[in-house]
């Protein structure tokens, strides 16, 4: 799928993502920066915390209890935020669209 990441300074990355990877892998393999993801997915960090775009909201589904408890340790914490270990890719969310925070840019 074709996911977009925004930089906080407005930089876009367009990038090509392997299905059944998350949409943290997709940033780490293509080296968008802006994604930490200190501890590697296990959703015990919050540095992958991204913005995603409210188009896709719908698609991108709820956060997990578990999620929503870490994602107090993120900073300017949105409506839309989530760890973007925790999504998925998959044809469903070709064209993605998620912003990245400011703190881990
Ligand atoms: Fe650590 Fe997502 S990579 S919570």
């Amino acid at each position: 799928a074709k996911i977009t990441y925004i930089e906080h300074d407005g930089t876009e990355h367009q990038v090509e993502v392997q299905d059944g990877l998350t949409v943290m892998e997709g940033a780490i393999r293509n080296m968008v920066p802006g994604i930490d993801a200190d501890c590697g997915g296990a959703c015990a960090c919050a540095t992958c915390h991204v913005y995603v775009d409210p188009a896709w909201t719908d698609k991108t589904g709820e956060r997990s209890s578990m999620e929503d408890s870490m994602l107090d340790f993120a900073s300017d914490v949105q409506e839309t935020s989530r760890l973007s270990c925790q999504i998925k890719v998959g044809a469903a969310l070709d064209g993605l669209i998620v912003r990245l925070p400011e703190e881990q840019g």
